[in-house]
């Protein structure tokens, strides 16, 4: 099974904007530069597909891509929406900014009836901020599967890694089993995510 073809559908900042589907949706939630984008390109192994930039700040909108998901080598197929949304806690945008921010995350992962997990990334080389806690909370307050995923895990040795998880997991009160660790540059990681983005689409 795998991600077979992946394009770009649609951008929106209100309701009436999201797209007119009925795929199962997975979304993308994390601090600004965490890796979102390049997760869902590396997902999709099509680079450029989902902008991405050094520069924090870069996904202004919730983007919806569509990807279609070979199952089996019968060829059954199936499509889904992978959901790029802005980062949080971006230093540099103001209040009012990041008070939007909240709104149409919030609006989106409250109102979406196809959502039906949210990837929730964690640079893997830093604890988790509050903003990180806060948003992880939140998800599992409101009721949503969440899967964390420990971002840029080629920037640390093996043995650092460990103790990192294991504090990312202990600082958001998760399980060792509820975090993996990704790297979008070597790929590790990708097997595992592109297994329950697998069992999303046959939903
Ligand atoms: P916003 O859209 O601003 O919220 O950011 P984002 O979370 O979408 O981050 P994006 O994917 O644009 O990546 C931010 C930066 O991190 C880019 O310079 C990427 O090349 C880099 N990056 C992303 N994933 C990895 C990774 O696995 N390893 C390394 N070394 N760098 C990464
Ligand atoms: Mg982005």
């Amino acid at each position: 099974p795998d991600i077979i073809q992946a394009d770009y559908l649609a951008s929106a900042v209100r309701q009436d904007q999201y797209p007119a589907i009925d795929w199962p949706e997975i979304a993308f939630v994390g601090r600004s530069n965490v890796g979102k984008s390049s997760l869902i390109n590396s997902l999709c192994r099509r680079n450029g597909l989902a902008r991405t930039s050094g520069t924090p700040g870069k996904t202004q909108t919730l983007n919806f891509y569509r990807a279609l998901v070979r199952l089996n080598p019968e060829d059954d197929r199936r499509e889904l929406c992978l959901v790029d949304l802005p980062g949080y806690g971006y230093a540099r945008a103001g209040q009012a900014s990041k008070k939007q921010w909240g709104k149409f995350i919030e609006e989106y992962l409250k109102k979406s009836t196809r959502l039906k997990l949210v990837f929730q990334l964690i640079d893997i080389r830093h604890p988790p901020m509050d903003s990180d806690i806060a948003s992880y909370s939140w998800l599992v307050a409101h009721g949503l599967p969440v899967q964390i995923v420990a971002t840029k895990a080629d920037k640390l040795s093996r043995s650092q890694m460990q103790k990192h998880l294991s504090q990312i997991c202990d600082s958001l009160g998760a399980a060792p089993a509820d975090i993996i660790a990704h790297s979008s540059l070597s790929g590790a990681g990708k097997a595992e995510l592109l297994k329950l983005v697998i069992e999303v689409a046959k939903e």
